[in-house]
């Protein structure tokens, strides 16, 4: 079984009245619970293909659906609820909320979504637990070490339970130490929560965590 089936999925942005194509025919599958890491320069298209997979932003043409729905057709309120409750994403610059502490960041997702907050809570602590951060829980995001916040960021991810997982250069900014464990986090969690994930990174290194590795050139695989 896929999660993912994207077919012919194309993405072209007007700058200037000229046309950038950013995705030229795009055709992957992801099997349910696989790890896949997307290698290219920078410019390929990494970035514009996790956000289509992200409900972030809407594709030119093609099919792109996961766990069977076809995301490209979703209007606003569809896109809205699929970035809620299907996908979790992790990006380079972490994105936490610097006032609030490790714990808050966490949960927050599940208390827009309407979560009881005693569930949320306990999960948020186990997520947190989980990527090594029992000592943070308390902790203004803000004081935490870069390769800390992205643990935070990769808990945040997952405390609404989404089916798949996304993470753009996650470790783009963090030394190799910092990088290293968070990659393990990301490998050792999902796993443990038999998420699929889609990582795309620039490092071959990085890319070493997954358990399947493609490679983008101009806008499509090679
Ligand atoms: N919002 C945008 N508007 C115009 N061009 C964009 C936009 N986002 C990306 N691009 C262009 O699309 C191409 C692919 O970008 P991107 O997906 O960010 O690549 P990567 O993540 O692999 O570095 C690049 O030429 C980039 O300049
Ligand atoms: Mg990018």
């Amino acid at each position: 079984m896929s999660l993912i089936e994207i077919e012919g999925l194309t993405k072209s942005y007007e700058v200037e009245n000229r046309a950038v194509h950013a995705l030229q025919g795009v055709d992957l599958s992801v099997p349910t619970g696989q790890f896949l890491a997307i290698i290219g320069r920078s410019g390929c298209g990494k970035s514009t293909l996790l956000n289509l997979l992200g409900g972030l932003d809407v594709a030119t043409s093609g099919a792109l659906r996961v766990g069977g729905e076809d995301v490209s057709q979703l209007d606003e309120n569809g896109l809205t609820k699929y970035r809620r409750e299907t996908v979790g994403i992790v990006f380079q610059f972490f994105n936490l909320m610097p006032l609030l502490s490790s714990l808050e960041n966490v949960a927050l997702p599940a208390l827009l979504a309407g979560k009881p907050r005693r569930a949320t809570f306990e999960r948020a602590t186990n997520l947190l637990e989980a990527v090594g951060l029992e000592n943070r829980l308390n902790q203004g995001a803000s004081l935490l070490s870069g390769g800390e916040m992205q643990r935070v960021a990769l808990a945040r991810a997952l405390i609404n339970d989404p089916q798949l997982v996304l993470a753009d250069e996650p470790t783009g900014n963090l030394d190799s130490h910092s990088a290293h464990s968070v990659l393990e986090s990301l490998s050792n969690l999902t796993r443990r929560e038999g998420k699929t994930v889609v990582m795309v990174t620039h490092s071959r290194e990085a890319a070493q965590i997954a358990d399947l590795t493609r490679e983008m050139r101009d806008g499509k695989f090679v």
